[in-house]
């Protein structure tokens, strides 16, 4: 093997760019660390740069790139589900290592993705794909490697933590930050991922597979945003002592001998959570992410930094580029961790659990008539359906005759809160629809 490993960066957008700054800022480093000299030889891009290195190739011909003799490592970082994947089975084929930090692409397709790659012996590492610059992939396969994971709950898309983080400290408008987020390289191409929800669950889907051994299932994640979230629920979680954050969970559930409605399985679910203001992940703020582990014998980890932008991510593709130096320098005999962790051959049929069927705490705030025995009405439907309430808050009437009401509950199935909510809801005195936001204790 030559005394240089060849690059090719597909696609030059923030993450791209960060890719190309990252190795000429950290060249000698890089070299030092691996032994190599580390090269960009190509870059995909669809208009000629003018501010690239002359050395190296520019042209917008990518499948080409991809095939290319003269290229040691594919970097897909163009993003999307179509071009990227056949991009990827492309350079498989064509025996290449590849890098990536598509999410989506990987969620949504892994399972064919990494199957091929196995077949043709190269690796597909996307260290990038998940949390940014958190090297969560590497712990979780490498360093949590002999643990049982019973569950996760991070905060994994950079662009919403930003949002709820401006909207709750400085009361700025959605649509503001929003605008803010995109300009600084942290939303996706398509914002509406981020806020909905989307972005996290791909991202989850990831994390669930290496956490339990399950086979890539982004189709069964429970998805919800933050557009929904207003500051008035905000206002009353802090009340309570509370905090919202867009929280990804993959839990595994176990049933309960007494609870007839429960279910065994993994819960994957991405929604706003109120978490108590004390734990540490209410207190990650702007773009940071962090995932916390909890795991047997090991017990609870943090990981945390910058989730989005062009360092962090870059930084990411960098490590898992240098983790490739060392296998490809070792000759096909280095190391070579399962892409999702386990064994293919042992992947579980563990199944996924229903929406209906997964297990929180909730924040419920109702607008109730004014009259009496409103309140004993709600209390009783509740105890009716076995949910235990934790804390009532009952404001002063904001609008004539109307109170917002707020209850704190204790975990339950969400098919009896389903059941609970439809009973509030017929009640007379109830004015609008529920509002509903799970909480967890993180305990
Ligand atoms: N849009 C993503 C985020 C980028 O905001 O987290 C990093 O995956």
């Amino acid at each position: 093997m030559s005394n240089s490993i060849n690059l090719a960066v597909l696609g030059l957008g923030t993450v791209g760019t960060g890719v190309v700054s990252l190795i000429n800022d950290n060249l000698a480093e890089l070299k030092r660390r691996s032994g190599y000299d580390i090269r960009i030889t190509h870059v995909g891009t669809r208009r000629q740069r003018d501010d690239i290195d002359p050395s190296i190739q520019q042209s917008d011909d990518l499948m080409s790139i991809a095939a290319s003799a003269d290229v040691d490592i594919v970097i897909e970082v163009i993003g999307g589900t179509t071009v990227a994947k056949e991009l990827i089975l492309h350079a498989i084929k064509n025996g290449k290592h590849v890098v990536t930090a598509n999410k989506a692409l990987l969620a949504e397709h892994g399972n064919e993705i990494f199957a091929l790659a196995e077949a043709n012996n190269v690796h597909v590492a996307y260290e990038a794909a998940v949390a940014g610059g958190i090297p969560i992939i590497k712990v979780m396969r490498e360093a949590l490697a002999a643990n049982k994971v019973e569950w996760l709950a991070g905060i994994i898309n950079g662009t919403g933590n930003f949002i709820m983080s401006e909207m709750r400290d400085k009361g700025r408008p959605f649509a503001d930050v929003l605008a803010e987020a995109q300009a600084l390289g942290y939303a996706e191409a398509d914002p509406t991922f981020d806020v909905e929800g989307i972005d996290a669950a791909h991202k989850l889907a990831l994390l669930a597979s290496i956490a339990f051994g399950i086979p890539l299932q982004f189709d069964k994640v429970y998805c919800e945003g933050i557009t929904g979230i207003t500051l008035q629920d905000v206002d009353y979680a802090e009340e309570l002592g509370y905090r919202i954050k867009h929280l990804g969970f993959a839990v595994r559930r176990h049933q309960d001998a007494d609870d007839a409605n429960s279910a065994s399985g993994i819960e994957l679910r991405v929604h706003p959570t109120l978490i108590p203001q004390e734990a540490l992940l209410a207190n990650v703020n702007g773009v940071k992410n962090a995932v916390l582990v909890n795991s047997h014998p090991l017990g609870q980890t943090l990981y945390y930094g910058d989730g989005a932008g062009a360092g962090a991510t870059a930084s990411a593709v960098m490590a898992d580029v240098m983790d490739l130096v060392r296998v490809l320098s070792a000759n096909g005999h280095g190391h070579h961790v399962p892409h999702l962790a386990f064994v293919p051959a042992a992947l579980s049929d563990t199944p996924v659990l229903a929406a209906e069927q997964m297990v929180t705490g909730y924040y419920l705030r109702l607008h109730a008539l004014d009259t009496p025995g409103v309140l004993a009405d709600i209390t009783r439907i509740l105890s009716d359906a076995g949910i235990n309430i934790d804390a009532i808050l009952q404001k002063p009437a904001h609008k004539v005759g109307q109170v917002p009401v707020i209850i704190l509950t204790l975990p339950v199935v969400e098919s009896q809160m389903n059941l609970a909510i439809e009973k509030i809801e017929q009640l007379t005195a109830i004015t609008d629809k529920v509002v509903r936001i799970r909480l967890d204790e993180l305990a």
